[in-house]
């Protein structure tokens, strides 16, 4: 089997789906690796460590990506290059399928079978493969090193014969993966924290890692099987703004990472929160490319609101590219070892297998998951 890959042309994104380990390891299984040629270099990667890997380096993209039986992706595939594969091939990466409904029914009218990243189910034995998690992670430590780079104060404490100078008061909204990684890295850091989220179990988690957790009466909250919040009413994501507006207002930093699963993100932190806010002090929205937590945050910009920095740059996993993509590719390879077909050497696709049926949306011209589906078929 060949499996192929090429730079990723989305603007700012840093990252490889394939770092050299990843290729070695896929050589072992019996596969082969094409990449186009200069592959690496947003990773500071040459095409000699690549050839060292084992893979075939290739100056003629569009060839290559006629040829391949599978294209490994960050980012959804253009559509260019989707137009350049066979009918029968494989796509494996990020689709973003709730906001590409097109692409989806591409990919199925072009009979590629796409196996999801962001449907990888959220189980035990599936985490080695979840690319959602190893990525909001890092996206969590690096909007508090970007905050911390941005705002004009310290964050530790710091007692010097020229005075004593208190920790920065971070404020985080929404204690996922990404949350959780920006308490920790913000204590790290010597910040004082506090953290709220609606889903009330992970109370203990935020103590844990030394932060306060702040709790807000807004009703009935909870969560779905696969871990995610609910959606909040209207009611109560107002009553939820009034009073979380006093712990925004104390922050010097406020970093948000509320995401509901395939929805718009929730707006908690409104205009008048921000204005709220001491000038100089800084917002970091990491659901700016969903809808933004925080009114008036722009996706992939950093903006002004009266005197407050807010921060709604979409790829943080780009700012640490490297690391990020060693981890993606962690991800990709273990998804394939998953469904790798020893005896014949390739994927073998099994729409019965526990991880295969959540994460495999579009296979012999059918998309798979019923949401997508129903939306795609809505729009047509
Ligand atoms: P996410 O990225 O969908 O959302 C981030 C956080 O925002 C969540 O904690 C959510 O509860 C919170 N949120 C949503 N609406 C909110 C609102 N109005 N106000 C405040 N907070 C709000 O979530 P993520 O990071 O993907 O993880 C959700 C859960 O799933 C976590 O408990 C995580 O540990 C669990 N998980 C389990 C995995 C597994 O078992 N393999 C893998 C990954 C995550």
């Amino acid at each position: 089997m060949n499996i192929a890959a090429a730079k990723e042309i989305a603007p700012g994104e840093r990252r490889v789906g394939l770092m050299p380990q990843g290729v070695e390891k896929l050589v072992r299984l019996g596969a082969h690796v094409h990449l186009a040629e200069g592959y690496g270099i947003p990773v500071d990667l040459d095409d000699e460590s690549y050839r060292d890997a084992g893979a075939e380096m290739h100056p003629n993209v569009p060839e290559m990506l006629s040829a391949t039986d599978c294209l490994v992706t960050v980012q959804k595939p253009p559509d260019d290059r989707l137009g350049l594969l066979r009918a029968g091939s494989i796509t494996v990466g990020f689709l973003d399928p709730f906001r590409n409904i097109g692409l989806v029914g591409a990919l199925a009218s072009k009979d590629i079978s796409s196996l999801c990243m962001e449907l990888i189910p959220r189980t035990s034995y599936a985490q080695k493969m979840d690319a959602l998690s190893s990525q909001a992670s890092l996206a969590g430590y690096a909007a508090v090193i970007k905050a911390a780079d941005r705002i004009d104060k310290l964050f530790p404490m710091m007692t010097t014969p020229a005075g004593t100078i208190s920790p920065a008061r971070v404020f985080v909204i929404g204690v996922g993966v990404a949350g959780l990684q920006a308490i920790a890295t913000a204590k790290r850091l010597g910040a004082r924290v506090e953290a709220y989220d609606t889903r009330p179990v992970v109370e203990e988690q935020v103590q844990s890692l030394g932060a306060k957790f702040v709790k807000i009466d807004v009703g009935e909250t909870g969560q779905t099987e696969q871990g995610y919040a609910k959606e909040l009413t209207a009611e109560q994501l107002e009553a939820q703004r009034q009073q979380m507006a006093r712990h925004v207002g104390n922050a010097d930093v406020v970093i948000t990472t509320a995401q509901i699963f395939g929805r718009p993100a929730p707006r908690i932190v409104s205009a008048e929160m921000v204005a709220g806010m001491r000038p100089g002090s800084v917002a970091v929205d990491l659901a700016a490319s969903t809808g933004g937590n925080i009114e008036g945050s722009v996706a992939d910009q950093e903006v002004m609101i009266g005197g407050v920095r807010v921060i709604g740059l979409a790829n943080l996993p780009s700012e640490v590219a490297k690391d990020a993509s060693q981890m993606y590719t962690n991800n990709v390879v273990n998804l394939i070892e998953h469904a790798w077909d020893e005896d014949q050497k390739t994927l073998r696709l099994d729409p019965e297998d526990d991880v295969l049926a959540s994460c495999l949306l579009t296979y012999h011209g059918e998309i798979r998951d019923e949401r997508i589906r129903a939306l795609v078929e809505a729009e047509s």
